[in-house]
């Protein structure tokens, strides 16, 4: 009897090194055991350590769906689990295609136990639960969890990804996962009495179930099969669920008979449709402020559903000059007004050398919600793409019916794009009078958050006069004392 010592008992590398070295020395598996170091005793084994090289030219290939399988495996508790991976492996040389065999009775249990492997993994993402601690580096949120099967390495990842701006441990009686905000680390089995026990999040977990609970929809069976009793000694809502399901029938009944609730406002609009052209159908403008109106109802593309509103033109239904942008940005959206975040700030500076009063220009946007996409607690810019500039270009339409300017300026290639119907470069076409398809004038020039991201300040210094100049011009051919 050759005996294996693995480091532990999810040692995969030692397991494969070692398992090689037995194949090849035609080692079969009834002749093979392994042990983890732990549970060595001096004299008892005629003891095979799992290090040591494979000469190259004796190793061989097993295919990928056995390391896939093998690799879960090992994270499984039976204690003879290794002994059916090296069966396995063992076949494979004869009987290659083995693993498609779902029948055989080796490949049907390494399923089995693999299934088993993968439930306890989804269980553990599903119920760690972190309360709120300090050590020396500050906040820490730990938890403690015990998985039916070895699966903390395997699902540490996750949670770093989920959870990348905390600092986080994970204790269980197999082994620790710490996470530092950059990097994940392993420690030895830790002990339920060091992570704490109780904290006020428990509040929110159980708030948040109560609430989430439709006493209409209970399935008892179902219910204890998706979160299994064995974890709810460490879940703070787990203490709810008797009193819940007693209370179920009374519940339901109550809410059988009572009126239902008025819908509410936010998942309304998370379930509205998010693309409806036809949202714009009835508005008649004869207003800017009508457009005002109707704008908030706008479904033409889907950027409305991430927008605090949308944000219209602004400026006098006289005005001889229109100032077109991309879209609000972040202090736009807020507010409701364009131009008034740091790109706003750039273009009212450069409006003012330029001799334009910012109260008789009509500004306004290509895009009138703002698009973004959330980094941490930030909404990050996302330029429009053409399909939305050109759904949004009907109320660039109307605004243009309503205010007749003498000329557009359009500032950079998307308001370019919105007011010239193609794709325009801002570089070689700017300074000159554009003639656009529906019998307007239209000037391009450079967007004043192009000018706020050169890095250099001698190309921030060119990009800004460029701005004046072209300002200089568009007052000139929009008729402006
Ligand atoms: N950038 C734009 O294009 N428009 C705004 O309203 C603000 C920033």
């Amino acid at each position: 009897m050759r005996t294996i010592v693995l480091a532990s008992e999810t040692d995969f590398t030692g397991w494969k090194t070692a398992v090689r070295r037995l194949r090849i020395a035609g080692v079969e598996p009834a002749s093979a055991r392994f042990v983890t170091a732990g549970s060595v005793q001096d004299g008892l084994f005629d003891v095979d350590g799992a290090a040591g090289a494979v000469p190259a030219d004796d190793a061989f290939v097993v295919p990928r769906a056995f390391m896939e399988t093998a690799g879960d495996l090992i994270l499984h508790r039976a204690p003879d689990r290794f002994d059916l991976m090296y069966r396995l492996l063992w076949r494979l040389r004869d009987e290659p295609d083995l693993m498609r065999v779902v029948s055989d009775p080796d490949v049907a249990a390494a399923a089995e136990r693999v299934k088993n492997v993968h439930r306890a993994a989804h269980k553990m993402k599903a119920f760690v639960r972190f309360r709120e601690t300090r050590d020396a580096d500050g906040e820490r949120w730990v938890a403690w969890f015990e998985p039916a099967h070895r699966v903390l390495e395997k699902t540490a990842p996750f949670f770093a990804r989920r959870f990348s701006t905390m600092q986080w441990s994970i204790l269980t009686p197999d082994g620790t996962a710490h996470w530092d905000g950059d990097a994940l680390t392993f420690g030895p089995p830790g002990r339920q009495d060091e992570a704490p026990q109780e904290d006020e999040v428990e509040d929110f977990w159980r708030t948040y179930y109560a609430s989430t609970f439709n006493p209409a929809r209970l399935r008892t069976r179902m219910m204890q099969s998706e979160m299994p009793k064995r974890y709810w000694k460490n879940l703070p809502e787990a203490s709810l669920i008797p009193g819940l399901v007693a209370s179920a029938a009374t519940r339901t009944e109550v809410m059988v008979s009572e009126p239902s609730p008025p819908p509410n406002e936010k998942f309304q609009r998370l379930r509205a449709p998010t693309v409806d052209r036809s949202s714009t159908d009835d508005l008649v403008a004869a207003d800017p402020a009508d457009l005002e109106r109707g704008l908030q109802n706008c479904r033409r593309c889907p950027l409305w559903r991430d927008a605090t509103q949308g944000v219209c033109g602004q400026g006098p239904r006289e005005a001889r000059l229109m100032i077109v942008g991309e879209q609000p940005g972040d202090h736009e959206d807020l507010a409701g007004q364009p131009f008034v975040g740091p790109a706003g700030q750039v273009l009212d500076a450069a409006l003012a050398e330029a001799g334009i009063d910012r109260s008789g220009v009509y500004l306004t946007n290509a895009v009138k919600h703002f698009k973004h996409e959330p980094r941490g607690k930030r909404r990050l810019h996302k330029t429009p793409n053409a399909g939305e500039v050109q759904a949004c270009r009907w109320w660039l339409d109307q605004e243009r019916r309503l205010v007749k300017p003498r000329l557009i300026l359009a500032l950079g290639a998307t308001a370019g794009l919105a007011v010239l119907a193609r794709k325009p470069s801002i570089m070689t076409e700017r300074g000159a009078v554009i003639d656009t398809p529906d019998g307007a004038r239209a000037l391009l020039t450079l967007h004043p958050a192009f000018v706020l991201r050169m890095p250099d300040l001698e190309e921030r210094r060119r990009a800004r006069m460029a701005l004046v100049e072209d300002l200089r011009m568009a007052r000139t051919e929009a008729g402006l004392t």
